[in-house]
């Protein structure tokens, strides 16, 4: 299935390792941010749709930096999902699983990746036709060892998970094959982007990039 397309998402996911998760409360901040993240190697974001200039600053990115893969995180139903694709965004994230959202992203052959932390969210979003999933609150709902532990009945699922992730945990989870991607804000705080940070920021990512490679080549 190497061109299907959803698979191809994925893929490209999984070959950044990491899956930032944004949120940005100035349209102005889009465009230098997002060109923070192309600059230092990541050309991946995920806007999250929880403040008012989301869906603009995915419109912003997606026309200025088509390079750049872009998602839409924090989508709660199909108006949002619905949204969200029309500015831009290719692929959707949920904490949970909005069906009404998930069937109209598959009709579209959007990629989508619901949340599940327990064997039957994984069950049934695997019956709904999902292989990947957003395993949040990943710090406090176990960490890699729930994941380990839950996903031997579920072979050829892959977990991002995201909260709670950041510089010195990364390496734990990416070691383990069952993790696409790690998802999470640490390297670019709403804080941070609202403080216009951006060399701190790509300092940051430069940095994770670093800490990928060396677990994906093995070099540690
Ligand atoms: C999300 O929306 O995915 C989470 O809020 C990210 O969690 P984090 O801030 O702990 O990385």
């Amino acid at each position: 299935m190497m061109n299907d397309p959803i698979d191809a998402i994925f893929d490209r996911i999984r070959q950044h390792g990491i899956l930032p998760v944004i949120e940005i409360d100035s349209l102005e901040q889009a465009l230098p941010l997002a060109e923070t993240f192309l600059n230092a190697g990541l050309p991946l974001l995920e806007i999250t749709l929880r403040t008012p200039v989301a869906l603009q600053s995915i419109q912003a990115i997606a026309r200025a930096r088509p390079q750049i893969l872009l998602g839409a995180g924090t989508v709660l139903d199909r108006p949002q999902a619905e949204q969200a694709a029309e500015a831009g965004a290719q692929f959707l994230v949920s904490p949970g699983l909005p069906e009404d959202a998930l069937h109209w992203a598959q009709q579209r052959r959007l990629p989508f990746l619901p949340g599940a932390v327990t064997p039957n969210e994984i069950l049934h979003g695997i019956r709904l036709g999902c292989r990947y999933f957003k395993f949040f609150p990943a710090g406090v709902m176990g960490g890699l060892a729930a994941i380990r532990a839950m996903s031997d009945p579920y072979p050829g699922v892959g977990f991002i998970p995201t909260g709670g992730i950041n510089s010195d945990n990364l390496s734990e989870y990416l070691r383990d094959e069952r993790i696409l991607a790690v998802g999470g804000s640490w390297l670019a705080k709403r804080q941070a982007i609202a403080g216009g940070q951006f060399e701190h920021i790509r300092t940051g990512i430069v940095q994770a990039l670093q800490a990928v490679r060396a677990i994906r080549h093995g070099r540690r």
